[in-house]
């Protein structure tokens, strides 16, 4: 195993050196610093306020409607006007993560409350104030409050969302960071990492309220006075553009807060498959066995990815002669067997005046400076290497260029990786420094600046970049990019993957609520790597995250240089059966999950969501991080501890189906459920029809001719559903070529409305299974097993499978129709 240099400690570090406490720069949370707080001006009134501090600067803050159900606050230094009379403010860079109001998707509801006013040095809206400016010379601060009508009552406040973080759903309690930082280290307090989103979606009392600091300069999140009614954000820049989110709940401020910062494109069908990876394939014949053996084990898969060691000496866009000499034919082989490939690209380029990408790009000026002028030099895989300018228009659109030496072999998606950007000269140790010096300069398309304003743009702007790359070079194609760092609004570029976790429970516990953050923090396409990247996982952690994978938007397996197989076959014939049994689950639902991330890409609706946003009312929800939702109809309860052989779960309201046996259940209830090492616990919300097919190998096999539709009525006896489908790849869904569907049952009727008729689906064939459900009997919370077998049993003879959709038993009727619009009876 060679060095890994981004390792605590470095290249050739020991254990010693990573605990040496000298090595630690103490993290300042936030910074100590004197701050100056303002007071109101002479000439404030209507939407704008002069603000002055005791050390007589002023400041303009300003407050204006941007789009429906969202209010821009800005403050900026003031600056005065020409004729002397009125004040304008300093120069604010444009944004990166916000669209202009006209691009921004309508199509929302109506915002019905007041608008928040600006009322002297406060934003107020409802009993939310937004205040208490301060300076000092290198941040701004400022607090969101609930201010109640008694001086003694403090309103309760929750907080969810801030993008990728460690921790739990609910986000109060500490000071976060925003600083995008290679952290392999996952410790449960461990802050920050690769992303940075300072988004939050807020319950104070009882309102919704979303709130969103556009400055993507390094910020302080606190939310230590959460109980008390408060958070307090720090930026360290020289202006603030706060965006306050209002809407009828949780998914409506989410949505809004999605639109705003711009809706992800619709993955092409094939990359809401399996993708296998590891750390890495070393040769080309590697990478085929590898296909093949998914095959020889009838597994479905779609992707396989390349880690660094496809490229020449880590040349980024090349490959390597010698391991790699016919990358062509490699994916033409690959994609015979129902195979894409996506590669790892990094942004340092090796310093190597032999190497055309980095003598051109020195050429050309198109790497970040010293201060000084000259080029900067940092380290990562390759040694020696320089970082392209992506704040460059130019920049971005030469490195999409570059690859065209991926494209033309057969790649068909860029897995974007170390951008935050992880620099090995950086210190190896406390890793927010593990990067570019502050003081690099860049561009920034006539606005430039030093690095400490840009870097946690950095992975947002490579990944712009790669998708020019799919503009220039694959037109036709929506593209697949994943990225391990970005800013608020990456998702109209790229999914995010969560980087470097290991092979432990506690990291497969911390998946859930990561995952749900970044849904309401605008990122839909997201997932973990599959059984851990670092270390080895056992086969019960592998059996038990494997079926949790399947159940999460971006399903890839991972795993890092020098740690077992981790290959779903490389387990034992039983990890085997089950990694197979989740699989064809999940390619049966890609019609439901295909159609979750429609509604993603048309209306800002995370993929995985917290169970608070069906329920925002139930506050037992506000602290839920082991349960979610999967689409609209699927709950997911995912056992994250060893040994366990059942899940204690918590059913909200309305009427629930055991996904597996179909017992019906009531909710609000408590319960614990039956969890073999087979089962992954999941049920159905009752009122649900979901559409589903008969599993392939692949998404281009052939499909079967029969759409599946089952059908949960809840105790109305009504249940309704959505179907998307259109080419599955390319744009022309863009222009109306797709269709919509939309199911409704109730009297024994299944009703299917076109609600968009742009596209005609491959199936011709309906066939419904009408679930009546059977009622539990009534426990006091034991039961009898009847067995004395380990139902965690990996290496038994027997393995007893549960039945998806409860294997169309007793209670569950089968119809079948030719699939059109229309009315058919169920009885
Ligand atoms: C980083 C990535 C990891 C990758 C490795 C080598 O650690 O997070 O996924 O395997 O680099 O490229």
């Amino acid at each position: 195993m060679q060095d890994r240099p981004n390792r605590p400690g470095g290249a050739g570090a020991t254990h010693a050196d990573f605990f040496n406490i000298e090595n630690l720069k103490p993290p300042e949370k936030p910074p100590q610093r004197s701050f100056i707080p303002f007071e109101a001006g002479d000439e404030e009134g209507g939407e704008e306020s002069l603000l002055t501090c005791a050390d007589g600067r002023t400041w303009k803050l300003s407050l204006g409607p941007y789009c429906e159900g969202v209010w821009r606050i800005r403050l900026a230094g003031a600056m005065p006007a020409d004729d002397g009379t009125s004040q304008g403010s300093r120069h604010i860079p444009s944004s990166w993560a916000v669209l202009p109001p006209d691009d921004i998707d309508a199509g929302m509801p109506a915002y019905e409350g007041a608008a928040p006013i600006l009322d002297g040095t406060e934003v107020r809206s409802g009993n939310c104030f937004i205040g208490d400016w301060k300076y000092s010379e290198s941040a701004l601060r400022f607090s969101m409050r609930i201010r109640t009508g008694s001086r003694r009552a403090s309103g309760n406040m929750r907080v969810f969302g801030l993008g990728e973080k460690m921790g739990l759903l609910e986000r109060s309690g500490r000071v976060w960071e925003m600083w995008n930082t290679d952290e392999p280290v996952q410790t449960p307090t461990q802050d920050p990492l690769y992303v940075s989103i300072p988004f939050v979606l807020c319950r104070m009392d009882m309102q919704w309220f979303g709130l969103f600091v556009d400055n993507p300069a390094r910020q302080y999140w606190d939310t230590r006075d959460c109980e008390r009614g408060k958070i307090t954000v720090d930026a360290e820049d020289g202006y603030l553009d706060i965006y306050l989110v209002r809407g009828d709940g949780p998914r409506e401020i989410v949505r809004r807060y999605t639109a705003l910062t711009g809706l992800p494109p619709l993955p092409p069908l094939w990359s809401l498959g399996y993708h296998q990876s590891r750390y890495s394939y070393m040769n080309q014949q590697e990478v085929v066995d590898t296909a093949a053996q998914f095959r020889a084990n009838d597994l479905p898969a779609d992707v396989i990815h390349l880690d660094i060691d496809y490229m020449d000496g880590y040349r980024v866009f090349t490959w390597d002669p010698e391991r790699f000499p016919e990358p062509e034919t490699m994916c033409r082989e690959l994609h015979a067997m129902g195979f894409r490939v996506v590669t790892i690209v990094d942004p340092g380029v090796k310093c190597d005046r032999d190497y055309s990408v980095y003598s051109e790009g020195e050429k050309k000026g198109f790497f970040c400076l010293l201060p000084d002028g000259t080029v900067y030099r940092g380290s990562v895989w390759p040694g020696t290497a320089s970082f392209p300018d992506f704040s460059r228009k130019d920049v971005r659109t030469w490195w999409a260029e570059q690859h065209v030496e991926l494209f033309s072999a057969g790649v068909a998606g860029i897995w974007n990786d170390m951008n935050e950007p992880a620099d090995f000269t950086g210190n190896p140790v406390y890793r927010p420094d593990f990067t570019v010096p502050d003081e690099l300069q860049v561009q920034n398309e006539g606005e430039p600046g030093d690095f400490r304003r840009f870097h946690n743009l950095y992975g947002s702007a490579m990944n712009a970049a790669a998708r020019e790359a799919f503009e220039i070079h694959r037109p036709e194609e929506r593209g697949f990019i994943i990225s391990r760092a970005g800013y608020a609004g990456v998702q109209r570029f790229a999914g995010i993957w969560t980087g470097d976790n290991t092979s432990w429970w506690e990291h497969l516990a911390a998946e859930i609520p990561m995952i749900l953050n970044l849904g309401i923090s605008g990122i839909a396409l997201t997932g973990a790597d599959v059984g851990g990247f670092q270390e080895d996982a056992s086969a019960q952690l592998y059996a038990r995250w494997f079926a949790f994978g399947a159940f999460t938007p971006y399903f890839r397996n991972h795993t890092e240089k020098g740690t077992a197989a981790h290959e779903p076959w490389t387990f034992g014939a039983q990890t085997l059966e089950i990694a197979r049994h989740y699989l064809r689950l999940r390619y049966a639902l890609l019609p439901y999950l295909y159609t979750a991330f429609y509604q993603a890409s048309s209306a800002g609706e995370p993929v995985v969501k917290p169970l608070l946003f069906e329920w925002p009312d139930d506050q037992r929800l506000e602290t839920m991080d082991n349960q979610y939702l999967f689409g609209d109809a699927f709950m997911v309860a995912p056992v994250v501890r060893p040994n366990k052989i059942r899940r204690d779960v918590y059913l909200p309201e309305g009427r629930w189906y055991g996904f597996w046996d179909d017992t019906v259940e009531e909710g609000e209830t408590d319960l614990l459920a039956p969890a073999p090492i087979t089962r992954l616990p999941l049920w159905v919300r009752g009122g649900s029809i979901i559409p589903h097919e008969e599993p392939r190998l692949h998404t281009d096999e052939a499909r079967s001719s029969v759409l599946l539709v089952d059908i949960y009525p809840d105790s109305t006896g009504a249940a309704e559903g959505l179907l998307y489908a259109d080419d599955e790849e390319g744009w022309e869904y863009r222009s109306g070529v797709y269709c919509l569907l939309r199911f409704s049952y109730s009297m024994n009727t299944l009703t299917i409305e076109m609600k968009h008729r742009g596209f005609h689906p491959q199936w011709d064939t309906l066939e419904v299974h009408l679930h009546r459900g059977s009622h539990r009997r009534p426990e006091d919370g034991s039961s009898r097993s009847g067995s004395t077998a380990d139902p965690l049993r990996l290496d038994s003879d027997h393995m007893e499978l549960p039945r998806p959709f409860a294997g169309g038993g007793a209670g569950v009727s089968t119809f079948s129709y030719p699939f059109k619009a229309g009315s058919m009876r169920l009885d």
